[in-house]
């Protein structure tokens, strides 16, 4: 049989595009958005401001800005169409599972939502427009519906709150302190692009078939799902409660490796060290202690992260994004059900982002396999085939 020329299994290491979106140095631990370094984004920049950036490639005017955030504004409230939808949705479904389902219903009730064709400038334009309605309504969904599966009516939208609080109000009906909003708007500033990831690849793949943005959006959210990808943050939570105190920790990490499963929230494709989104991420788990109070969950992860790093350093492994965000969410109270459908809410700007490139520079992406089945097989009618 003849053998292809390289197998790269699960891509890695394999280059399919150029890009002008997001650059990482998995080894020196460097994320820049536009050329932005993340740190500086998590320091001065909203979520608005960011998602801005990665649409548009360049840091708004006031001006800009002030349209943007108002434009969101306008989009945040779910039509009563949109919400009939979600309310026949069973309430025990999953949060991720709603979003990728009204991602998908949103594009029924936009006449223009199978229109991708990429050059014109307008038809950028349009799609920077459903990428927009997307980045204001994700948060509305995800929050009504919570409310809905607790048996509470569902809240509108602030207009005076910002991204992040809004999403924090119309989960509790408070309206968060602004240290609790301004750790979540850096949140979502941290997850909002990653390059060529899992979700952000499906994304690109559907939009190379010029199929249309609600798509292809749609196809990351189901990618993002997954444990080794977005899905890690909510097995974080379940695995630093499942070991309960820091005496636990080794022993819990040294049986873990034993049975050759993985410790959550470690590890990642592209950092063979510690990710600076982790290490922002704690340095804000410690400002929101003085206004939440100290988290023993805390304390544990920091253990995990001690031993897993003696254990699994050696091989590239540190703490990754969905480490530290998972003791975020859960000290503001945020369900570990909706801590992976938060990372799509944030990543849909990226998402949006690596689509408009996409169609800029089209190319069908399509790889090919290495065949190892049978060949020349006989075709048996089904009668005389042995049971
Ligand atoms: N726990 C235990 N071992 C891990 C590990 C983890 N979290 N992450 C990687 N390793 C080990 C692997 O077992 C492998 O060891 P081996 O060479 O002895 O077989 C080695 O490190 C390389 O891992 P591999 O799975 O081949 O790397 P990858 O680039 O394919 O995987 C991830 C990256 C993210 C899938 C992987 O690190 C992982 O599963 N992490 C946990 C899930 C997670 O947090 N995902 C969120 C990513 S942002």
């Amino acid at each position: 049989m003849a053998k292809p020329t390289e197998l790269h299994e699960g891509l890695k290491g394999v280059v399919i595009a150029e890009s002008t979106i997001c650059f990482i140095d998995g080894q020196r631990g460097v994320l820049r958005y536009r050329g932005y370094d993340i740190g500086d984004l998590a320091r001065h920049s909203t979520y608005e401001e960011t998602a801005f950036l990665l649409l548009y490639g360049e840091l708004p005017t006031r001006e800009e800005l002030d349209r943007f955030s108002q434009d969101l504004k306008a989009q945040r409230a779910l039509s009563p169409a949109e919400l009939k939808i979600l309310q026949a949705l069973p309430a025990s479904a999953a949060p991720m599972d709603v979003l990728r389902t009204m991602v998908s219903a949103i594009a029924l009730f936009d006449p223009q939502a199978d229109d991708p064709k990429p050059k014109p400038k307008e038809e950028e334009e349009a799609n920077r427009r459903k990428a927009l309605k997307l980045i204001a309504k994700m948060p509305t969904i995800l929050a009504a519906h919570d409310r809905l599966r607790r048996d509470l009516k569902p809240l509108a939208p602030q207009e005076g709150l910002s991204h992040a609080a809004n999403f924090l109000f119309m989960l509790s009906g408070k309206e968060p302190d602004e240290t609790s909003a301004r750790t979540f708007d850096v949140c979502l500033i941290l997850h909002a692009d990653h390059g060529f990831n899992a979700s952000t690849f499906a994304a690109r793949v559907t939009a190379s078939t010029l199929s249309d943005l609600y798509s292809a959006i749609t196809s990351a959210i189901g990618t993002l799902k997954g444990p080794l990808h977005g899905g890690a943050n909510t097995q974080v939570i379940e695995m630093l409660q499942a070991i309960g105190s820091t005496q636990n920790v080794r022993p819990y990490i040294e049986g873990v490796l034993a049975r050759k499963e993985r410790v959550w929230g470690m590890g990642h494709r592209v950092y063979k060290t510690k990710d600076p989104r982790a290490i922002i991420l704690q340095a804000l788990i410690e400002g929101l202690a003085e206004v939440r109070g100290h988290h023993p969950l805390y304390d544990i992860a920091r253990a995990v992260e001690q031993v897993g790093t003696e254990l699994l350093g050696p091989k590239g492994v540190y703490p990754n994004v969905d480490f530290y965000s998972a003791v975020i969410y859960h000290m503001l109270g945020i369900p570990k059900e909706l801590f992976t459908p938060i990372f799509a809410m944030a990543r849909v700007s990226g998402w949006a982002a690596h689509v408009l490139e996409q169609y800029g520079h089209n190319v069908l992406i399509r790889p090919k396999e290495d065949y190892r089945g049978p060949q020349e097989q006989r075709y048996i009618p089904i009668e005389e085939r042995s049971p």
